[in-house]
């Protein structure tokens, strides 16, 4: 068995906007280590989301390779990708993204309803998991009636619900005040301590990078930098000068 959750090498990616080809990744190399959290730094447009995406198989690569779990996404047809990342990968969005009609229990059997979960059972598993982010209280609130941070707290409930390997989170904290935040980080590390899942965060809050392993900074594509944890607090306190985390902090 890998001790590696993920490995890309020379991993790119371009998309075509109108007669133009636009290089969002250009050969990234890449190993997450099993029950690692990483965060990914570097300023917008520099290829972070789109990073994420192929890691999370929303995407497909148009060079290099990436293995998520020893299995080599670029060989997965559209319905085994499908298939693979409601099993594997729980994802959150900076806006939560829920179903604004469904109610917070609904919301997090989604998941579960996809992967052809019995409905009693899936029931009982939402209620369960909902208590473990503290909203057994909310199960019936639709999302309009719940702050931001309870709804990323549905969010987490709902990436975790087919018990995935990788939690990926693009900007997960990023519209939440620093309270939610501080909250949303101690839940997602007790969850790391109960599950030994491997955890990959894009960011801009140097709160959430202070809690990660280790931190990668990618600039026009390219991986440019690689910080472990001391380096991150050195950083933190001040003493490095450096041109990507003065795009950071
Ligand atoms: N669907 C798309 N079509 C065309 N260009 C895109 C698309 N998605 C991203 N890009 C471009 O790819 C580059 C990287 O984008 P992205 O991965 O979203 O960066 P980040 O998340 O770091 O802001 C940017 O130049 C962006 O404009
Ligand atoms: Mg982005």
């Amino acid at each position: 068995m890998s001790e590696m959750a993920v490995k890309t090498a020379g991993l790119a990616k371009s998309y075509n906007r109108g007669k133009e080809s636009v290089q969002a990744l250009r050969g990234v190399d890449v190993e997450i280590r099993k029950g690692e959290t990483l965060a990914i730094v570097g300023r917008s447009g520099s290829g972070k989301t789109t990073l994420l995406n192929l890691i999370a198989g929303l995407d497909k690569p148009t060079g290099g390779k990436i293995l998520v779990d020893e299995t080599n996404l670029r060989e997965l047809s559209d319905h085994d990708m499908t298939a693979f990342r409601l099993k594997n990968i729980g994802f959150i969005f900076q806006f939560y993204n829920l179903n604004p009609t469904l109610s917070a229990l609904e919301n997090v059997e989604v998941p579960m309803s996809l992967a052809g979960m019995p409905s009693a059972e899936r029931r009982e598993r939402a209620i369960e998991l909902l208590t473990s982010v503290g909203l057994q209280a909310r199960t019936s609130h639709t999302p309009d009636q719940m702050s931001g941070g309870e709804q990323q707290r549905v969010a987490v409930a709902r990436a975790l619900a087919n018990k995935p390997q990788i939690l990926l989170g693009d900007e997960p904290t990023g519209d939440l005040d620093s309270k939610s935040t501080k909250a949303l980080m101690d839940l997602l590390r007790s969850l790391r301590k109960d599950t030994g899942m491997t955890m990959v965060f894009v960011t801009h809050d140097p709160l959430v990078v202070s809690r990660c392993d280790r931190a990668i900074a990618l600039r026009d594509g390219k991986l440019v930098q690689e910080l472990s944890r001391s380096d991150i607090e050195k950083a933190r306190i001040g003493t490095m000068e450096n041109e990507v985390l003065e795009g950071v902090y």
